[in-house]
């Protein structure tokens, strides 16, 4: 029995519209019994920037750094700016992101056998398909200083910084090591060390860590290669472990293979301790999706999955986070179909009843 402190966050975009359906979730889990959630909703994002005068108040950043957990949503306006400016969308979650140290951000990508035709891909590419990418998420070239573009009286020019320490690869490498332990034991490091120095200082971290799970497997990969192989025969990778944009490329690229981005939910965890877990931030990784907003039309699922890896690596319900999965493969397997996942011959629902379906089916 017991009380947790979610921090939800819905942001931009459908941000708002698939948090619903997953708090629905949390709320459906409440009531088979034995734990109590305390959500606090707080702005992040476009409208935080419009009621509080930053992307994230210091508010909601202690709140958040309080919770057991925090659910999050999208943010973005689809500007570009640098995310250090408190006035960028983004800047709510880069700094989530940097100052509670959620280095591991984990993104699992199965295909779901009653959706292998919504997927671009031919079915027997996308048989047996499970992977993990754990991308390395607070440092790297998002982070590395000096990045700025700078004027000059012949013609501007632009630097951002790649740096990383032995120790900021060590951690997320480990990481990925322990978790390939638990699963089939491949893990695939994904570099460019034949251009890069901070690849080469991580194949050299990975090479060192490997020393210590002589039962683990660990193959190396440039980044060109790993995106091919990944199309190409994507049943072939177990845990994919890499650094900050390489991962970010590769997760898009990754998410096709489940057949929409509206599926995929992810992790961000870091060194924090809670009594039953680690701290983290959960968020669908398909982003604003503006063009959907308002509609009820965006699949929710992505978001409802994010919120039972809270409930595995959070708040340590490993039950209820499995019960929560079975929901999402009922209402699947029921016919529920968004829009972004129906075929041509199939009758699409809406996001809340989605979400509708998937809380009944918890409440069986
Ligand atoms: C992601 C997103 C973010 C990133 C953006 C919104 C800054 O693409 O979470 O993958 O690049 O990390
Ligand atoms: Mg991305």
């Amino acid at each position: 029995m017991g009380t947790f402190h979610i921090v939800v966050l819905p942001g931009d975009g459908v941000g708002e519209e698939v948090i619903a359906e997953a708090v629905r979730a949390l709320r459906a889990v409440e009531r088979r019994g034995g734990h109590t959630f305390e959500m606090t909703h707080a702005l992040i994002g476009q409208r935080a920037i419009a009621q509080e005068g930053a992307a994230i108040s210091d508010a909601t950043m202690a709140a958040s750094a309080a919770s057991d957990g925090i659910l999050f949503g999208a943010v973005g306006g689809g500007g570009v700016g640098s995310p250090e400016d408190p006035k960028q969308p983004e800047h709510g979650l880069y700094r989530l992101r940097r100052e509670l140290e959620l280095f591991a951000n984990v993104r699992p990508i199965k295909t779901w056998p009653s959706l292998a035709g919504a997927s671009a891909l031919r079915r027997e590419v996308l048989r047996g398909v499970d992977l993990v990418v754990i991308r390395e998420l607070t440092g790297g070239i998002y982070y590395g200083r000096p990045s700025e573009i700078r004027e000059a009286p012949g013609g501007a020019s632009a630097i951002d910084t790649l740096t990383y320490t032995e120790a900021e690869i060590e951690r997320v490498v480990r990481y990925a090591f322990e978790l390939a332990r638990s699963r089939r034991k491949l893990l695939t490091s994904v570099d460019k060390a034949n251009v890069l120095a901070t690849s080469r200082l991580w194949r050299r971290v990975a090479g060192r860590v490997a020393v210590d799970y002589p039962d683990v497997t660990l193959s190396h990969l440039f980044v060109d290669a790993c995106s091919m192989e990944l199309i190409r025969k994507p049943s072939q990778f177990d845990v994919i472990v890499t650094e900050n944009m390489f991962g970010d490329i590769l997760t898009d690229e990754a998410s096709m293979l489940a057949g929409s981005l509206g599926m995929l939910p992810s992790a961000s965890l870091g060194t924090k301790r809670r009594r039953y877990g680690q701290l983290g931030l959960y968020e669908p990784i398909h982003g604003t999706a503006t063009a959907l907003q308002g509609q009820n039309v965006a699949n929710p699922i992505a978001s409802i999955l994010s919120a039972a890896l809270l409930l595995r690596y959070s708040l340590g319900l490993k039950r209820e986070a499995g019960a929560v999965e079975r929901a999402v493969r009922r209402a699947l397997a029921a016919g529920y179909r968004t829009p972004d996942i129906a075929g041509a011959k199939e009758q699409a629902c809406s996001t809340s009843e989605m979400g509708e379906a998937v809380a009944r089916f918890l409440a069986e």
